[in-house]
C-alpha cells in the first residue's frame, strides 16, 4: 500500500480554496491525475463537520461556469478524500488537534504538503508553529510548504519572510506560487524557443526591435478593494506575473531542464535588468487608475493606488543589449487578454516600393497566453491579382484548443498542485528570485508613492488604459498593439 499522502490546506474556508484549489483538485481527480491515496484536509477556524465542509465546497463548484463540468458521481468520489478540521494552528490547542488528526490518519508515517492559503501575515507564524512542533521534519516522508502570493510587499519584507521560513524549512521544501508559471502557454514559451530550430537564432538584439508583454484584465477590483488598495498593480502583477513572463521570454537555455538550472537562468536575467534612471515616472513608467476606482468598496476616497502600469525595462547582457521591453498590466481594461509580442526589425533593404506615407509592418510573433491561447506569426504577403507588387501582412496561426481538441488546457493551479505533490519545484519561485524581483520593482513603487509624484492618470473602464502609456512608446517611434 502507498504511504499516506495528505494535502493540508490552511485557510480552507477562504476564497482561494473554494475558487481555485478545490476546483483544480476536483478536475485533476476527474481526469484520474491525483494519486489514489491523496487525502485533503481543510483547516480553518470556521466550524464545519466533514460533510458540512464538503457541501460548502460543492455549492461553490456548482456555481463555477454555471455548473458546467460538475458531475455528481465524480464529486462524490472526490469528496471522500476531503476532510475538515476546525482549528487555529497558531494556538497550542489547534496545533495539537492537527497533529492528532495527522497521526491518526497516517498510522506511522506519511507524506505531507501544507498549503498556506491564508492571509500573508500568517505565513511566518504558521510555518514557525509547524516547525516548532517538528511538523517540518522529513523522517517519515516528505514535508512541503506551499505559499501563495503576495510574498512580501518590498524587498526587505520578502527577505524577512524568507528568513522566517528558513528558520525551520529548507529551501527545497518551500514552493512559492506564481500561478502564471502554471499556465501551459507560459511554459510553452520555453518549448517554442528551445525545442525548435527556427526561432532561437533570431531571438536577440540583432533581429528583435522590441518586446511587448501585456496582461490586461477586464475585471475591476470587485470585492478585493481593501487588499488591492494597499498593493496596486505594481505589487499585484508587475513584480511577479509580468517579470516571470519576461524571464521565460529572455533566458538562455538551461542545458538540462531541472528546477535549479531553470531558476539559475531566470535569476541571471533578473540580475541583468538595468536599474531605472530617475526620474522614473513619465520616462520609463506610466501609471493609471480606472475611473470610479476610488468609489470601490474598501478603497480610500483619495487613493493614488495605480490600477494600471506600463514599464519600460532593458536587459544588460549580450543577447538583449539595447532592446526595450515594454510591460503593461491593468484592471478595468478593454478585455481579459495576455500576450507576448516579439517585434522583429524591418528588412535592411526593401526592393518593393510602398505607397506614399505607408510604413512596412515588420515581422511579429505573438504568443497569446490567454484567452484563445495560441501563436501567430505575422509576415508580408503579395496581394494576388493586382498590378505590380502590393504587400499585405497576414498571419500564420496556431490555435491551442483546435490543435489539441482532444485535451483540456488545465487551469494553472492544476499543474502547480500536481508539481508540488510530485516534488518538482521548477515552476515555483526560489527565495533569491523573489527578492531580486522586488529589487527591480521597489524603485518604481517608491517613485509612485512619493507624495510629490503626480497622481496616476485616469482612464475609462473598458479602454486601452491611460493615454500617457501611448506616449511612452511613441517617444521611441513605436506603438502598443491594441488590446483586442
Ligand atoms: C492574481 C492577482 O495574482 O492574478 C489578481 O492578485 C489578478 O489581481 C489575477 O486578477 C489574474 O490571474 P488570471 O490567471 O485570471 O489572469
Amino acid at each position: 500500500m502507498a504511504t499516506p499522502l495528505t494535502l493540508v490546506i490552511f485557510g480552507a474556508s477562504g476564497d482561494l480554496t473554494t475558487r481555485k484549489l478545490i476546483p483544480a483538485l476536483y478536475h485533476l481527480d476527474q481526469r484520474g491525475r491525483l494519486p489514489a491515496e491523496l487525502l485533503i484536509l481543510g483547516v480553518s477556524r470556521t466550524p464545519y463537520t466533514d460533510d458540512g465542509f464538503r457541501h460548502h465546497l460543492a455549492d461553490h463548484l456548482r456555481d463555477i461556469n454555471g455548473g458546467e463540468g460538475f458531475d455528481p458521481v465524480c464529486w462524490n468520489l472526490f469528496a471522500r478524500r476531503v476532510h475538515y478540521l476546525s482549528a487555529d494552528v497558531t494556538t497550542p490547542a489547534g496545533l495539537q488537534a492537527l497533529t492528532l488528526w495527522l497521526t491518526q490518519h497516517e498510522q506511522g508515517g506519511g507524506r505531507r504538503l501544507y498549503y498556506l492559503a491564508v492571509a500573508p501575515e500568517l505565513y511566518a507564524p504558521i510555518s514557525d508553529r509547524l516547525g516548532a512542533a517538528g511538523l517540518h521534519l522529513e523522517e517519515m516522508g516528505f514535508r512541503r510548504l506551499v505559499i501563495e502570493k503576495p510574498f512580501g510587499r518590498d524587498r526587505a519584507s520578502a527577505a524577512a519572510l524568507n528568513a522566517a521560513l528558513h528558520r525551520y524549512w529548507r529551501e527545497e521544501q518551500i514552493y512559492r506560487i506564481d500561478h502564471y508559471l502554471g499556465k501551459d502557454t507560459v511554459q510553452n514559451i520555453l518549448v517554442f524557443r528551445f525545442a525548435n530550430t527556427l526561432f532561437e537564432p533570431l531571438w536577440n538584439y540583432q533581429y528583435i526591435d522590441h518586446v511587448q508583454i501585456t496582461v490586461a484584465e477586464r475585471g475591476t477590483v470587485g470585492r478585493r478593494g481593501a487588499y488591492y488598495d494597499t498593493a496596486g498593480v505594481l505589487r499585484d502583477m508587475m513584480q511577479n506575473h509580468l517579470l516571470q513572463i519576461l524571464t521565460m521570454t529572455t533566458i538562455e537555455d538551461p542545458t538540462r531542464f531541472t528546477a535549479d538550472n531553470l531558476r539559475n537562468e531566470k535569476m541571471k536575467v533578473l540580475q541583468a535588468i538595468a536599474p531605472l534612471q530617475k526620474p522614473i515616472l513619465g520616462k520609463a513608467v506610466v501609471l493609471g487608475q480606472y475611473a470610479g476606482y476610488r468609489s470601490e468598496p474598501g478603497v480610500r476616497a483619495d487613493s493614488r493606488t495605480p490600477t494600471y502600469a506600463a514599464v519600460r525595462l532593458e536587459i544588460e547582457n549580450r543577447r538583449w543589449r539595447g532592446v526595450p521591453f515594454y510591460l503593461r498590466s491593468g484592471k478595468g481594461l478593454k478585455s481579459r487578454y495576455s500576450e507576448v509580442v516579439i517585434q522583429f526589425r524591418c528588412p535592411s533593404h526593401l526592393m518593393f516600393p510602398l505607397p506614399a506615407g505607408e510604413k512596412l509592418q515588420c515581422n511579429r510573433i505573438t504568443l497569446v497566453i490567454q484567452p484563445n491561447e495560441g501563436i501567430r506569426l505575422n509576415f508580408q504577403t503579395k496581394v494576388p491579382d493586382v498590378d505590380g507588387v502590393r504587400l499585405q501582412p497576414r498571419d500564420l496561426a496556431f490555435d491551442y484548443r483546435q490543435a489539441y481538441a482532444d485535451r483540456v488546457l488545465p487551469e494553472a493551479y492544476e499543474r502547480l498542485l500536481l508539481d508540488a505533490i510530485q516534488g518538482d519545484p521548477a515552476l515555483f519561485m526560489r527565495a533569491d528570485e523573489i527578492e531580486r524581483a522586488w529589487e527591480i520593482i521597489d524603485p518604481i513603487i517608491a517613485a509612485a508613492e512619493d507624495p510629490a509624484a503626480p497622481p496616476p492618470q485616469e482612464y475609462a473602464i473598458g479602454s486601452q488604459g491611460p493615454t500617457a502609456a501611448d506616449a511612452l512608446l511613441e517617444a521611441e517611434g513605436r506603438q502598443w498593439l491594441p488590446i483586442p
